[in-house]
C-alpha cells in the first residue's frame, strides 16, 4: 500500500504513513531487485535476502540463461542493464524497492575490451542510476580495491584519499561512486556503496586480478598443483563470501541518519600468494608453481594491501566474522562438495 502509492504521496503525508507503519505494524520488507544475479555474489545474495524477506521478494536478474535450479528458487527475469526500458518495466512490474547492482567488468578482462568495459560499467550504471532516481529506489553498487591506485598509500588506504586506478575497471567505479554521491547530494538519492576486497567463494568469479586465491581451492582438490598468476608476495585485501555478503544486507538495512558517507571501505584480511599456500598445505597436499600473468600482475601491484574499515565499523557495525585460518578449511569443504556432488549450487537454495 505504501509502496504503491508512495511517488504520489506528498512528503507530509510521506512521514505520516511512516510514522503509522512505525508504531502499529512491522514495516513492509523490501522488494529488491539483483542485477548480473549469476555471477560470483549474486544468488548467495539472493538466498540471504529471500530468508530476510520473503522468496517473492527478491528478483533475480541476468541475461544469462538460469539452470533450472534458479528458476524454483523465486523470481528471475531476462534484464539486459543496457535496455534501460527493458529494466523500466522490470522495476515497475514488480515494485521494486531497491536495488543491488551487480553487473560489471572485473579488472583483468575489462583491459581486454576497453569498449565493453564501457558499455557495461559506465552506460548501464547510468541507466541504473536514474531509474533509482525516477522510481526513488534506494541502490546498492559495490565499488572495489580496484578504484584505487600507485599513489594511494597502501597500508592502511582510508576511505578519502587519492584515487587514480589505472585499469577501466577502477576508472568507472571511481565515476560510479562520485555519480553516486552526486545523485544524493543534488537529488537525494538513497545510494550506498562498499569498496569489496577480493571476494573467496566456491561460486567462481570471472576475470578479476583476485581469482587466484578461489582457483588455489579448485587446484588443491582437483590436482594438488597450482599456478599462480601473481608474485609470492603480492599482498591483497580478501574477504570470505559470507563476510561479503552480511556486509550489503547490513548496509542496506542501515537507517539513513546513521551513515555519514556514502562509500565505505570494507576489510576482513589480507594475504600473499604464499601465505594463502601455506594455510592450504596445513590441510591437503598442494604444489605452487609463480608464472605471473604480466598484466594482472601490474594491476595488482598499484592496489591496495591493507583497507582502513573504522567508519564502517563506527557507523553501521561493520564486523567481519572471517579470518584466513577459519576461511582455509571451510573453502575446501565447499569446493569438495561442488566439485563431487554439485552441492553448492544445492546449497545455493
Ligand atoms: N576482485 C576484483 C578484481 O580482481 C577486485 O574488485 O578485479
Amino acid at each position: 500500500m505504501l509502496n504503491r502509492s508512495r511517488q504520489i504521496l506528498s512528503e507530509p503525508l510521506r512521514l505520516q504513513c511512516c510514522r503509522y507503519l512505525a508504531s502499529d505494524q512491522k514495516p513492509t520488507p523490501p522488494r529488491t531487485l539483483i542485477t548480473g544475479s549469476l555471477g560470483q555474489l549474486g544468488l548467495t545474495l539472493a538466498k540471504e535476502m529471500r530468508s530476510r524477506y520473503g522468496r517473492e521478494r527478491v528478483v533475480c536478474t541476468d541475461i544469462r540463461k538460469p539452470p533450472k535450479i534458479v528458476l524454483q528458487s523465486g523470481p528471475y527475469r531476462y534484464a539486459n542493464i543496457l535496455n534501460k526500458s527493458g529494466l523500466e518495466e522490470i522495476l515497475v512490474e514488480h515494485r521494486i524497492d531497491q536495488v543491488v547492482h551487480f553487473s560489471a567488468l572485473l579488472s583483468a578482462i575489462g583491459e581486454q575490451n576497453v569498449t565493453l568495459a564501457l558499455q557495461v560499467n559506465i552506460e548501464g550504471f547510468h541507466n541504473i542510476i536514474d531509474l533509482c532516481k525516477i522510481h526513488e529506489l534506494k541502490l546498492f553498487c559495490p565499488s572495489t580495491i580496484g578504484a584505487f591506485g600507485p599513489e594511494t598509500p597502501k597500508n592502511p588506504t582510508p576511505d578519502l584519499t587519492l584515487q587514480r586506478p589505472k585499469t577501466i575497471y577502477g576508472v568507472s567505479k571511481v565515476y560510479m561512486e562520485l555519480l553516486g554521491e552526486y545523485y544524493h547530494h543534488r537529488y537525494g538519492l538513497d545510494f550506498r556503496s562498499a569498496r569489496f576486497p577480493g571476494i573467496i567463494s566456491a561460486t567462481t568469479p570471472g576475470g578479476g586480478t583476485t581469482d587466484y586465491a578461489v582457483q588455489i581451492f579448485y587446484d588443491a582438490i582437483e590436482s594438488g598443483h597450482h599456478e599462480c598468476f601473481l608474485e609470492p608476495n603480492t599482498r591483497l585485501p580478501m574477504m570470505y563470501i559470507s563476510d561479503c555478503i552480511q556486509s550489503v544486507v547490513q548496509m542496506m538495512e542501515c537507517p539513513a541518519e546513521e551513515l555519514t558517507q556514502r562509500t565505505y571501505n570494507i576489510a576482513a584480511f589480507s594475504f600473499t600468494p604464499a601465505e594463502i599456500v601455506a594455510e592450504v598445505q596445513k590441510y591437503v597436499p598442494l604444489t605452487v608453481e609463480y608464472k605471473v600473468d604480466k598484466t594482472r600482475q601490474k594491476i595488482a601491484s598499484t592496489w591496495p594491501e591493507v583497507l582502513e574499515d573504522k567508519n564502517a565499523r563506527k557507523d553501521w557495525g561493520w564486523d567481519p566474522q572471517y579470518t584466513l585460518e577459519k576461511m582455509v578449511p571451510y573453502m575446501l569443504q565447499k569446493v569438495k562438495s561442488q566439485l563431487h556432488s554439485e552441492q553448492v549450487i544445492k546449497d545455493l537454495f
